[in-house]
């Protein structure tokens, strides 16, 4: 199957270039100006239009069970709104209950991830420690294509990460050239701040963000960042949301530490004003941890993004119904953690970012896709046009708009917490290794087509450079 692309221009994370781009079973085959059509092939005119790699959303949790409910968007339905907003490609993360066999849990979540419309890989989750998760940490990073590992510093009595288990995971993390990733907000305090809160009265809400300051995060990502330092690790913050935050990983960058962030579309356009709104079902579909913050932690993440010491975008992709959210009516600890996006991303960031001039064309495509890709190893296979490349391209139309509503959107959630905001700059087209599985508004997604895309580990990248360079088998 072959789909010339025809008269775009083409922008990658560092080159912009007028070429068409021609796809054959599942690769990019040729790129170039004036490219002849092969018989047979699907011609898609992309005039006035960018071509630019598909996006990339490296945080996203499809059906995942959380809170005493189960996250309402599935991997085909989740996959397929990402398609529609340009993503071509997510990592979702394998979360093990403490005590659970890492080993079962991954292959519990790769058979629900089987119905996957886009290409997908997993983060997994540490959440206790003993030898057989030291064991099985190697086994996922040696024959499973698993290279990072994630840590909850919140949510005690649940799935939280003491300093204990910090250090095993991210030794052995570096034992094994993986990256270790944090969610970083002290748990105790948290936890202590909600018992404050609810003892007080404060049921609603607007006691979420209380609980939850911007120095609990700060304190966290100073203290994995510590960790990683000492240990000798590079480390990824998920979640980015406060300018705390931000200055401990700028800090540790200056330091000369492997120090990435990730900031979501929605921490970088909500501020916690949602809190107070008076309709409790409102307010509640915000919940989400870290919550969103003060207007200036937002303008200090647009910043940070420009500046380069925050890297990725991505969207925690979470979703729960107002049915669920309606679990902590009484107790806002009781809400289910969790905001949607995957379908979003791409045009809020280019609408906020390209269309104020924070961000050029080529940054765009930096941080909505191609250094998510090289941060966990996967490119050029992905987040790339280049010959050889896998054809997940999106055609993005910079003039079309549109009102985001959950009236229309594609995600399975009956909200949608960037109700009513304008974009400008929306994909017209998505490719899937050469599929076109979105096409002017008709979404083509095919259930079960994703592929797991295993992500070797840096070691091992390494040893197949020098197999290579050597010759040796
Ligand atoms: O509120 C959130 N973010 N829910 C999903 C779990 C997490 O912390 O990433
Ligand atoms: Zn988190
Ligand atoms: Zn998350």
């Amino acid at each position: 199957m072959s789909v010339l692309i025809r008269g775009g221009t083409v922008v990658t994370a560092d080159q912009t270039f007028r070429a068409d781009v021609l796809c054959v079973d599942g690769k990019i085959a040729a790129i170039g100006p004036d490219l002849e059509a092969p018989t047979g092939v699907t011609i898609l005119d992309a005039g006035g239009q960018y071509v630019m790699p598909g996006g990339i959303d490296p945080h996203t949790h499809m059906q995942l069970p959380f809170m005493g409910t189960v996250a309402s968007e599935d991997f085909y339905t989740g996959t397929a709104a990402a398609m529609a907003g340009g993503t071509t490609s997510i990592i979702d993360f394998v979360i093990p209950e403490p005590e659970q066999n890492i080993l079962d849990a991954y292959r519990t979540w790769r058979e629900w991830s089987q119905k996957s419309a886009a290409d997908y890989g997993f983060h997994v989750a540490i959440t206790w420690w003993d030898e057989t998760v030291h064991a099985d940490m190697g086994t996922l990073a040696r024959d499973e294509g698993i290279n990072s590992f994630k840590h909850f510093m919140a949510y005690k009595g649940a799935i939280m990460a003491d300093d204990e288990l910090l250090y095993h995971s991210f030794t052995r993390s570096l034992e094994l050239g993986a990256m270790p990733t944090v969610h970083a907000e002290n748990g105790e305090l948290v936890f202590q701040l909600q018992k404050k809160l609810i003892a007080e009265g404060m049921t609603g809400p607007e006691g979420h963000p209380l609980s939850r300051p911007p120095a609990a995060e700060g304190e966290a990502a100073n203290r994995a960042l510590r960790f990683a330092e000492v240990i000798g690790v590079p480390l990824y913050i998920v979640h980015v949301s406060t300018s705390d935050a931000l200055d401990e990983i700028k800090r540790a960058r200056s330091a000369g530490q492997r120090a990435y962030g990730e900031v979501l579309a929605g921490h970088l356009l909500i501020d916690e004003s949602v809190y107070q709104n008076p309709d409790w079902d409102v307010a509640a579909a915000h919940v989400m941890s870290p919550p969103f913050r003060a207007p200036e932690h937002q303008a200090a993440l647009w910043k940070g993004l420009q500046s380069g010491d925050l890297q990725t975008t991505a969207t925690d992709h979470c979703c729960f119904c107002a049915d669920q959210k309606a679990m902590g009516r009484d107790d806002f600890t009781l809400i289910p953690n969790g905001t949607a996006g995957v379908e979003d991303r791409m045009a809020l960031l280019w609408t906020h970012g390209v269309g104020t001039g924070r961000l050029t064309p080529n940054e765009f495509v930096a941080v909505t896709s191609t250094n998510a890709a090289k941060i966990f190893n996967i490119f050029p296979k992905k987040g790339c046009i280049g010959v050889g490349a896998d054809a997940d391209l999106v055609v993005w139309d910079p003039a079309a708009t549109k009102t985001i509503s959950a009236k229309t959107h594609h995600q399975n959630i009956d909200s949608n917490i960037f109700e009513g905001m304008k974009v400008t700059g929306l994909a017209s087209n998505t490719l899937s290794r050469g599929v076109v599985t979105w096409a002017n508004g008709d979404l083509r997604a095919i259930k079960g087509a994703g592929q797991y895309v295993k992500r070797p580990t840096y070691h091992a990248a390494f040893e197949a450079l020098a197999k290579q360079t050597t010759g040796k088998k």
